[in-house]
Parts: structure tokens; C-alpha cells; sequence
């Protein structure tokens, strides 16, 4: 079986050809763009599937999608950053071919097989039952294998251990690479684990990496536009580096934090409106508090805590976005999802006090984060005078991130966010 791989991201194609072949035994070809995809379908008629990113910048997912529609319209999955629904240039996706499927970044390892499986339909003798997975050598030398034995490969059903578990020495792996030797094998086990970690830190690096943050998709716009309109409401280019850092930091701090793995899970694997305006209101929290004199390392922090994690138990866009109780959208909804959104603030807190890594003043932004100062907030309608200062910053942050999300990022809307804020 063969099966083309598009996306601009080298990594990316490591890691979904190391997932693919460690399931079923086929031939992966590569390609880095669109462009480059569209010539290889025409140089081969026997390509059995193909995985496409969207976003690229020499010839999108949608190029290559109308040409194999055209062509052999052989099963086509998107593994992007973005939504389909936003790519109108992509039209009668599920239409074209009922094998046809798109999967969300970051990838999920059960999901890409079951596509795959489903495209693909492999017979039993083309599984890979050896209980051995290879590693694409570009992922060994980039993620830590510390705790992973390493093998070779002998023969079909025999591999021979070159490297112990807790041996953090890369020495004998060197000395196979000079000796011609790429291909590297982990036991099913080790390989799962050091692929999840190999995915999470990936996706985390699309999400806060400025060199790389053109990747993310959010919600049909990049974050680097959004970047974009940030400066033209007077963020530097260094704080922009800066506050990316930061993120990057925050997330460390997280994901190092057993009783928060989950909520960071979610929030990596979350995607719409939810990621969307926390990623925006931490960006705008750094603008306000340095425009307010407040940029000390310790406020940003608690503020970015707070943007990052404020709605982490009510992820599902359409909910997280509900400032009102008194609009008809909320009335609408059923009994279970009011409730939620009520208690979404409190119950936060109650996961995040089990740390003791976020600071006080984190849980009561978050707490306080749909309080307004005229009263009309909820859970509890506070006022100006019992609102804590920082949460106030947070509001605006939220409001400011929610009319970008909302009216684009045009000069016209930023003029009108000016107007709404002065
Ligand atoms: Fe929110
Ligand atoms: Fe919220």
C-alpha cells in the first residue's frame, strides 16, 4: 500500500508516517507542499491514500484536494490546525468520496488509525504484528528517550535490544547511524508513550513558538494575523516574542503538574472560540497590564494563568462564549448546559486549589471572570467596589478577545474596539 503525505511542517510527516507504519506495513511518500503533492499524483497512479495539511504556503490542501478529485479521487484526510468548515475553497469534502475524513491537530493516535483503517481497509498479513514500532530517527533525535529501550531490526520477527530503559547515553544509537543503520525500533508500550509525549510537545511549540505560530489555524484566521492587529494596538514585536515565551512557560509549569495534566489536555486538544479567546486574551492581558504599569513578571504570569485556564471546564465553544444570562441564547439552551455555564468559574477552582502552583490571586480571576463591574455578572452579581483589580484587567481582556473573535481584525473593528473601550 502507498500513501502520500502532505505538510509544509517536516515534523508533522514524521510523526503521522511513524504513527501509520507502526500499525500497517505500506510506503509513505512525502510531499512539503501542495504544489509538490500535486506532481506526485501525477508521476503515480497507485496511491492507495492521502493525508494533506491545509495551510501551505506553495499551494494549499484544497489545491491538492481538487486535483485528486479530478484524478483518481482516491481517499483524501485533512490532518490540520483548522476547521473544515472554514476552508471555502474546499467544497463537497464528505461528498466526493465516503472515505473521506479530516482530523484535528494535535493528532490523536487512535483516531488517525481508525481513518486510516477505514480508507485503507488493510488486509491482516499487511498489519504490523511484529509487537515492534520504528521510530523515524528525525523524532529520536528531537525528543528525549531516556526511559525507552531501543532495538534493531534483525529479521521479520527478530530485533535485538541496543539500548536499556534509564540509559540516557545516545552513543550507541550514533554508532549504528555512522554505520548506515536509521532505523530504530521501540516495543509497542515505550513507543505509545514517547509518541503521546513526541505529539503534545509538537502541537505545544505550533501553539506558542512565534517561528512557527503562521501554522495554527484559529478559527479560519492565523494567530499571526491576530498577532498582527495586536501591534497595531501597540504590542512591540518584543513583547510578542516575550509574552509567547511566557505561554510556553505557563504551559511547562502546567504540564509538569500531575493534578493538571487533564485540564491541559483539554485545552491542547480544545479548538474554536474556546482556544481562540483564551490564546487573544493573553495576549491582550500583557498589552493592558503593561500599558497600565503593571508589567512585572508576577502580574502577567497570574494573568496569563488566568486566560489560559478560566474556561477549561466548559471547552465547548458555543458555551464559553455566553456573557450573558439574560440572552435569549442562554434561555435556549437546555436545563444541563445553564448549569454549567453558572458553576463553570467555581468549579475551575475547585480543580486548580488542588495545586499549589497557581497563585491565590489566579483563582480569583477565574472565579470572578464573569462578574461585571455594574453588577450584572454572574454567579454572584458583584460590583465595582468587591471585584479584585486584577480581574478587572481579565474582563476587559476577555470582552476585548471576544469582539476580535467576533468582528475580525480589520482596522474598522479595531477603531471600533477603541471607540467601545474610550
Ligand atoms: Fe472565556
Ligand atoms: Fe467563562
Amino acid at each position: 500500500m502507498k500513501i502520500l503525505i502532505i505538510d509544509d511542517e517536516i515534523e508533522i510527516i514524521e510523526i503521522l508516517s511513524t504513527l501509520i507504519e507502526s500499525e500497517v506495513e505500506c510506503e509513505i511518500l512525502k510531499a512539503e507542499s501542495g504544489k509538490e503533492a500535486v506532481s506526485i499524483l501525477d508521476k503515480h497512479d497507485d496511491i492507495d491514500l492521502i493525508l494533506s495539511d491545509y495551510n501551505m504556503p506553495e499551494g494549499n490542501g484544497a489545491l491538492v484536494f481538487e486535483h485528486n478529485k479530478k484524478k483518481g479521487n482516491i481517499p483524501f484526510i485533512f490532518v490540520s490546525g483548522g476547521y473544515l468548515e472554514d476552508y471555502n475553497d474546499v467544497q463537497n469534502f464528505y461528498e466526493a468520496n465516503d472515505k473521506n475524513a479530516y482530523i484535528h491537530k494535535p493528532i490523536d493516535f487512535e483516531e488517525l488509525i481508525k481513518q486510516v483503517d477505514q480508507a485503507l481497509g488493510p488486509k491482516d498479513d499487511e498489519r504490523n504484528n511484529s509487537g515492534y514500532s520504528h521510530v523515524h530517527l528525525g523524532l529520536l533525535s528531537k525528543y528525549s528517550y531516556v526511559s525507552e529501550e531501543i532495538f534493531l531490526k534483525i529479521s521479520d520477527d527478530k530485533f535485538i535490544k541496543i539500548k536499556n530503559s534509564g540509559d540516557s547515553s545516545t552513543e550507541e544509537i550514533k554508532k549504528y547511524v555512522e554505520k548506515g543503520n536509521l532505523k530504530f525500533y521501540m516495543n509497542k508500550t515505550d513507543f505509545v508513550s514517547f509518541m503521546e509525549r513526541a505529539i503534545s510537545e509538537q502541537s505545544r511549540k505550533l501553539l506558542t513558538s512565534p517561528a512557527e505560530v503562521s501554522e495554527v489555524e484559529i478559527c479560519g484566521e492565523t494567530l499571526e494575523i491576530l498577532q498582527d492587529s495586536l501591534i497595531q494596538l501597540g504590542l512591540t514585536t518584543d513583547q510578542l516574542l516575550l509574552i509567547n515565551t511566557t505561554i510556553e512557560t505557563c504551559l511547562d509549569i502546567l504540564g509538569s503538574e500531575p493534578a493538571l495534566k487533564e485540564q491541559l489536555k483539554v485545552f491542547l486538544k480544545g479548538k474554536g472560540y474556546f482556544v481562540s479567546h483564551s490564546l487573544t486574551a493573553a495576549h491582550i492581558c500583557f498589552l493592558l497590564a503593561n500599558k497600565l504599569g503593571m508589567g512585572q513578571d508576577s502580574i502577567v504570569n497570574k494573568l496569563l494563568y488566568s486566560a489560559l485556564l478560566h474556561d477549561i471546564t466548559l471547552p465547548e465553544s458555543e458555551l464559553c462564549q455566553i456573557y450573558d444570562i439574560e440572552d435569549p441564547v442562554f434561555l435556549g439552551l437546555d436545563l444541563n448546559s445553564r448549569k454549567r455555564i453558572k458553576s463553570h468559574a467555581a468549579d475551575c477552582v475547585a480543580i486548580l486549589e488542588s495545586s499549589d502552583k497557581i497563585p491565590g490571586d489566579v483563582l480569583t480571576i477565574i472565579k470572578e471572570h464573569h462578574e461585571l463591574p455594574n453588577g450584572m455578572g454572574f454567579p454572584r452579581g458583584s460590583t465595582e467596589t468587591n471585584i479584585f483589580g486584577l480581574s478587572l484587567i481579565f474582563m476587559a481582556a476577555l470582552r476585548m478577545a471576544d469582539h476580535i473573535f467576533h468582528h475580525g481584525h480589520g482596522p474598522k473593528s479595531l477603531d471600533m474596539l477603541l471607540c467601545k473601550l474610550t
